[in-house]
């Protein structure tokens, strides 16, 4: 069956985001390193990337590394930085001709110089870019974006710049690192695990969750067109009840 032919255009989610789960667990399986899994894992991302520009996703948000994965092995961690840092490099050309915007959320000052520099360079070179926004989660913890926003909050009102019964939901969305970023419609999670592991924890009060047991280096278009074709054949209600929706 011809998946991406049986996508309903006008009912795109218009932000995806990613729990690229399963690197090491693949790897291991094939007898290799984990990080073999990661190195791996960039053909997915490279992937999904194109797939969701080609049919007109306007955002991607791919969980890279989490301020949890600190405590992983310094050789995997090392890998991994190395990895991002050789990935960004190599993509920002792919990405200009495909006029995707990089971007990034999390830390982002806390992070190897090296990587910070790559990052910053590749989001630079491709600010102007309008056809999709890719979002790179590094250093990202949602705990981490909701404390900030607290405390940013909360100084704004000891200074007298804002009083407390004044914060909504929208002044709550403009203090996380994903400010100008519409909330996920879809979260897609792989490798069988279905857990949210501290990501978008204030912007997925809505979203759809869908969980595949593939591996994230096994991850490919059909796989992302059949979580979008599942998306698409969910009542998404907001609250309200089905009769209010079809009215
Ligand atoms: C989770 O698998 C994956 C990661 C923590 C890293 C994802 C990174 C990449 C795919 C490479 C670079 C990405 C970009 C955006 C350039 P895991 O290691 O937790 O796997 P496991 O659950 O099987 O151990």
């Amino acid at each position: 069956m011809d998946l991406k032919a049986n996508i309903d255009l006008d009912k795109l989610p218009k932000h995806i985001a990613v729990i690229m789960d399963g690197n090491g667990r693949w790897a291991k399986k094939k007898g290799k390193p984990r990080v073999f899994g990661h190195k791996n894992g960039v053909q997915s991302v490279r992937e999904i990337s194109e797939a969701c520009a080609e049919i007109g996703v306007e955002y991607l948000t791919l969980y890279a590394f989490s301020t949890e994965n600190w405590s992983r092995p310094a050789l995997e961690v090392n890998a991994l930085m190395t990895l991002l840092v050789e990935t960004v490099r190599r993509e920002v050309k792919t990405l200009m001709d495909n006029d995707i915007r990089l971007a990034a959320i999390g830390d982002i000052e806390n992070l190897p110089s090296k990587t910070q520099k790559a990052l910053l360079e590749g989001i630079d070179t491709t600010k102007n870019n309008k056809r999709m926004t890719l979002v790179l989660a590094l250093n990202y913890s949602a705990r981490w974006e909701i404390r900030k926003a607290v405390q940013d909050l909360t100084e704004k009102v000891k200074n007298g710049d804002m009083a407390s019964k004044d914060i909504t939901d929208d002044i709550i969305s403009q203090h996380m690192s994903t400010a100008s970023i519409p909330d996920p419609e879809l979260m897609i999670r792989t490798s069988g695990e279905q857990r949210i592991s501290n990501f978008l924890l204030w912007q997925i009060a809505y979203a759809e969750l869908y969980f595949t047991d593939i591996f994230w280096p096994e991850f490919r278009k059909e796989n992302l067109y059949e979580a979008i074709l599942d998306f698409q054949n969910r009542e998404r209600r907001f609250g309200k009840t089905s009769e209010q929706i079809v009215l």
